[in-house]
């Protein structure tokens, strides 16, 4: 079993990783609560697979679990879901000695991990998240968060588990187009802070290697996010990093309604449109963009920018909630495995993008 422990300013928590660990999870669990309620969140599909096994498995250890079973899919980081999340909780008698399981991908383990920041003030939360995205990003960092209808995760707060739960072979199940997803976050952490981790994805021949050594990855990019997440727990420095594609990429997404392209697919373009643009700036090594288009392509992730108006895009980052005042920050990267934050004046903004969209 690999285990990282990640420092936060409101106590350390432990990620572990282990193939087969959903099983196993009951006796986990008893290492780090004694209580009896538990109530696990979780969406349909995710439910369908494995919601036998984590109630089997608890029922084991003992427990009393409850399942509240929300809609697959990014509707259900919304208020509605959360006021039927809090009312299930209600019912169950959740108090502040029990414990809240976020079972899914990134939408549940938000969704879910901001009811348990809040319902009561708090109930300790164990993320136990079931897509490669959740694996390597939003399980990690304590960031929970749900959308209103003007914008995604705008109503959020730090809220650090228990403990992280990871189970690589869950994957198994995932489509190809979330595992991709998952890819473009994998790809932008070797991208950022490890050459050795980028150069190693571009050597898989094909799915079946990939994920026999899944694990492996997945442990490279925790404790690639512990380390930033520790030294800058708030996101006002070093965790800028992680953005690295995220500011176009963000901009794709909204222009699409968050309709065409996924999350990954979006930051990939991202990646690949801010590298060409630190090229042609002279800040990143000439063939860079090369590499990151290459790897793109592997992965299935689309890297060229699409049709979309120039002004539009410039709108809607000089609108997004990080970008506020004359200038903003992008994440560069130097060379494969080196990053840095650079700041661009608002004014600027438009001729590089008109660099990049063409
Ligand atoms: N908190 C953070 O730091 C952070 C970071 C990045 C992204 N996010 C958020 O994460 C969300 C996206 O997460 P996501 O991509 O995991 O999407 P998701 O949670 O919607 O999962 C994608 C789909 O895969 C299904 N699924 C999940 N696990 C499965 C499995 N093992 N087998 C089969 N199907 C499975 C889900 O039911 C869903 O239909 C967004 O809302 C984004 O804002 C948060």
């Amino acid at each position: 079993m690999y285990s990282i422990e990640v420092k936060a300013s409101s106590g350390s928590y432990p990620i572990y990783i282990k193939n087969g660990l959903l099983d196993d999870i009951g006796v986990e669990v008893k290492k780090i609560y004694k209580g009896s309620k538990i109530a696990i969140v979780t969406d349909s599909t995710v439910n369908e697979f494995y919601g036998q096994r984590i109630i089997s498995s608890l029922k084991m250890s003992g427990y009393e679990p409850i399942k509240i079973v929300v809609k697959a899919g990014e509707e259900s980081k919304s208020f509605e879901t959360l006021l039927e999340v809090y009312d299930k909780l209600l019912d169950f008698k959740i108090n502040r000695g029990d414990i809240i399981i976020a079972l899914g991908g990134g939408v549940v383990g938000d969704m879910a991990g901001f009811a348990a920041s809040t319902f009561l003030r708090g109930i300790p939360l164990i993320q136990i998240p079931t897509t490669l995205l959740a694996q390597v990003d939003s399980s990690v960092g304590g960031k929970v968060a749900v959308d209103l209808p003007r914008g995604k995760n705008l109503v959020g707060s730090f809220y650090m588990p228990k403990a992280v739960f990871i189970d690589p072979l869950l994957l198994g199940t995932l489509s190809d187009r979330f595992l991709n997803d998952g890819m473009g976050e994998v790809i932008k952490y070797g991208a950022i802070k490890d050459n050795e981790l980028f150069y190693k994805l571009m050597k898989y021949e094909n799915k079946e290697a990939l994920l026999k050594e899944i694990d492996k990855i997945i442990y490279t990019c925790c404790s690639i996010k512990a380390a930033i997440v520790e030294i800058d727990e708030k996101d006002t420095g070093e965790r800028m990093l992680l953005n690295y594609g995220h500011t176009i990429g963000h901009a794709i997404e909204q222009f699409y309604n968050f309709k065409k392209y996924s999350h990954g697919e979006a930051v990939a373009m991202g990646m690949y449109s801010i590298t060409k643009l630190g090229e042609e700036l002279g800040m990143t090594t000439v063939g860079t963009s090369t590499a990151i288009k290459d790897i793109l392509i592997k992965y299935n992730l689309p890297w060229m920018f699409p049709e979309i108006n120039c002004e539009d895009v410039i709108e809607t980052i000089s609108h997004d909630k990080k970008n506020i005042g004359e200038s903003m920050n992008f994440i560069l990267i130097e060379s494969i495995g080196n990053s840095f934050i650079e700041k661009i004046n608002k004014t600027n903004i438009k001729d590089y993008l008109l660099g990049v969209i063409k």
